[in-house]
């Protein structure tokens, strides 16, 4: 496995690639790579000749008040991780390679990122938007993986491929759980043992509110307040949003007819987390 931090030798590696006619399997990721990520790396090896892993913690996507100082950083651990997997290369840019003197071009959807985590994040997308489509300029793959856990990226994504046209087909992947139902994130690293006990609470409300569905409710906002309801027992918890959305669009449904996303962000303590459920296998 070779890691490179230069955009030109990852270009000659890939032209390489392809000039002998391998598919590349590309997943990026800020790090700090847990089982989640090992899932999109192994399904990536399933399906490609070549994997590629990204590791670059993208300042453009953290608001000024975010954690992008603090975000967890180990690429010792992370490379192991990339050669137990069998990945062939890692890259791993530093921020001026990026992100050269003057750069001011950016992305940006007028749909899809205005509701759930847009709200709260109103530049996110933007800085997301961009460095993957900077990312898959660099490493042209033919399919890049992404986790259902950020699911409104995940649709995001999907959405700029087919308004820019890009070739590259984009595989979204089931979240993984702690055994306790805990959604594996980078972020749980920040919670103590009684925030990460609290955290369970995440999981559970959306479990509440599965069952509702499954019990064959078809109303939103009843779906909404169960959630809300299971949520407000935990006093650790602070609600950012609880919502029901279109999959594909992601805009906020009456009904849960055809395949809804259930999105919930929760601050426990200071840290902020997501999970979802999506009604049918919309992946
Ligand atoms: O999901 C992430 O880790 C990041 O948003 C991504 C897709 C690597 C872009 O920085």
């Amino acid at each position: 496995m070779r890691i490179y931090e230069e955009i030109s030798k990852i270009r000659e590696t890939v032209r390489a690639w392809k000039q002998d006619g391998l598919t590349i399997g590309f997943v990026p990721t800020m790090g700090y790579l847990h089982e989640g990520h090992k899932s999109l790396i192994d399904t990536a090896r399933r399906e490609n000749d070549r994997v590629v892993v990204s590791i670059f913690v993208n300042p453009m996507q953290f608001g000024p008040s975010e954690d992008f100082a603090s975000y967890p950083r180990d690429l010792e651990q992370d490379a192991g991780l990339c050669e137990d997997a069998g990945v062939d290369v890692i890259f791993h840019p530093t921020a001026e390679e990026m992100y050269t003197d003057g750069f001011c071009s950016y992305v940006d959807m007028n749909g899809l990122t205005t509701e759930l985590c847009g709200k709260s994040r109103p530049t996110h997308f933007r800085g997301v938007q961009t460095v993957v489509l900077k990312l898959f300029n660099i490493v042209t793959p033919d399919r890049a993986y992404f986790g259902q856990k950020d699911a409104q990226q995940l649709a995001v994504i999907k959405r700029m491929v087919t308004d820019l046209n890009v070739g590259t087909e984009i595989v979204g992947c089931p979240i993984i759980r702690e055994k306790d139902g805990l959604a594996k994130s980078s972020r749980n690293t920040y919670l103590n043992e009684e925030e990460r006990k609290a955290a369970l609470i995440l999981h559970k409300s959306l479990e509440v509110g599965k069952a509702l569905l499954e019990s064959g409710e078809t109303d939103a906002a009843a779906v909404k307040a169960a959630i809300t309801a299971e949520l407000e027992t935990e006093p650790l918890a602070k609600i950012d949003y609880v919502d029901v959305v279109d999959f594909d669009t992601v805009t906020p449904v009456e009904k849960t007819e055809g395949p809804v996303l259930v999105a919930i962000a929760v601050y426990i303590g200071k840290t902020r987390l997501i999970d979802n459920f999506i009604t049918c296998n919309a992946l």
